[in-house]
């Protein structure tokens, strides 16, 4: 029924969409990338100015750039930005950026204190070491994902998230965690130790159990009680509108994170979860025509909401990797080009502006006032990621 629907909303999507071209100037976009970030070099160093801690840009709040701490989730984004760059171009000065921004990250390795770790070390650390091989990033992945591991409750069977606000939740896990699997494979095939893998899997399936509505829409968070296995305390949100909306950026999450688990685990239940929530998001009707979402898929006010690039940003890179695997992968490789140029075209920062992020509007916790309709790193990250896929399909070689 859902391959149906998935199926013949495909034969619309493109049917609609082979009236115009709908593919992105890759090659422009890095140029211009390249520029902008320039530009962030130098507004980071004037930011950072006798503040040594503060290592990665996050977002500009207040007219200003803000810089994070290693320790926050956003922080290894603008690495892999850095890396991504060397990726495209080839060119050492972005060898050189990438490794020392990376470098102010690698302590994370040791912090147990969040779930983030996925997003720091495997996003900055983890792209150096696909593209350089280096020894020392190894042993950095290693050790990250044993430091991840001990965040895992067997009960539960899920990886915690948050430690903060013990008295609202027991055993907080949220849809995000999703992405921190990646650096259990990772770890596991670079130690043949199974346990990582074990602990993905786990995640992966208790998640697929318990975070999914019967649409696929996602609850946020997912409070377990730790104690009892299979028990859960409430399903809430956090980030989006209301506990039973589904938060935008949370859907983006889910269909990377399960693309991601198939292709480690080639377990066809991860593909049709992945499926199924394309099938979600595509087919949705609070999608604007534009194809990228409002902050929620079930915000109050909308069409009056903002918009939320990042869950674009990552939604068109899981799209195109969903593509590789799946029957309906010209749809989603068709959708994935749409938002693509749709965020090259009327989404980016202007040469020169906002201080050098690349992506405008994206939207991080509105529900806290927080991050609303700003340029935000982890957009330019996935949309980056994207346009490199894209560039790999385009040349008919394979993403992984
Ligand atoms: N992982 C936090 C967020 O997506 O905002």
């Amino acid at each position: 029924m859902v391959n149906k629907i998935v199926v013949s909303l495909g034969i619309a999507l493109i049917t609609g969409m082979s009236a115009q071209a709908q593919s992105p100037d890759i090659r422009a976009v890095f140029s211009d990338a390249e520029k902008q970030t320039r530009v962030m070099l130098a507004e980071i160093d004037k930011a950072k100015e006798g503040k040594p801690d503060l290592v990665a840009p996050r977002t500009i709040e207040q007219g200003k750039l803000k810089l994070v701490k290693s320790g926050d989730w956003t922080s290894g984004f603008f690495p892999g930005v850095l890396w991504f760059l060397y990726d495209y171009t080839r060119n050492t000065e972005w060898k050189k950026e990438a490794e020392r921004y990376t470098a102010d990250i690698e302590k994370e390795q040791w912090n147990g204190g969040t779930h983030d770790m996925g997003f720091k070390v495997y996003c900055s650390v983890g792209n150096g070491f696909r593209l350089t091989g280096s020894n020392h990033y190894k042993e950095v992945l290693i050790q990250s994902a044993k430091t991840l591991s001990r965040r895992f409750n067997k009960t539960a069977g899920v990886i915690r998230s948050w430690d903060h606000n013990k008295q609202k939740w027991d055993y907080p896990v949220i849809i995000d965690n999703m992405l921190n699997l990646e650096l259990l494979f990772a770890a596991s095939k670079l130690t043949g130790d199974r346990s990582f893998y074990n602990i993905a899997v786990s995640h992966a399936n208790t998640t697929m159990k318990n975070h999914f509505r019967k649409d696929f829409g996602t609850w946020h968070v997912v409070d377990y009680d730790s104690t009892q296995a299979g028990k859960i305390n409430k399903k809430t949100t956090h980030q989006g509108y209301a506990d039973e909306s589904t938060w935008s950026r949370g859907e983006a999450w889910a269909i990377y994170g399960y693309t991601m688990c198939y292709r480690e685990t080639k377990d066809p239940k991860y593909l049709r979860q992945a499926e199924n929530v394309a099938g979600f998001i595509l087919k949705h009707p609070n999608l604007p025509e534009d194809l990228i979402p409002y902050w929620d898929f079930n915000a109050p006010q909308i069409p009056h909401e903002p918009r939320d690039v990042s869950a674009a940003a990552v939604m068109a890179s899981a799209l195109l990797e969903l593509s590789t695997y799946s029957k309906s992968g010209k749809l989603y490789r068709a959708t994935a080009e749409k938002m693509l140029t749709n965020l090259t075209k009327s989404y980016r920062a202007p040469i020169g502006s906002d201080f050098g992020f690349l992506l405008q509007h994206s939207t991080g916790s509105k529900p806290s006032d927080s991050e609303v309709d700003v340029p935000l790193s982890y957009a330019d990250y996935y949309y980056l990621e994207a346009l490199l896929r894209l560039r790999k399909l385009t040349g008919s070689k394979k993403l992984y």
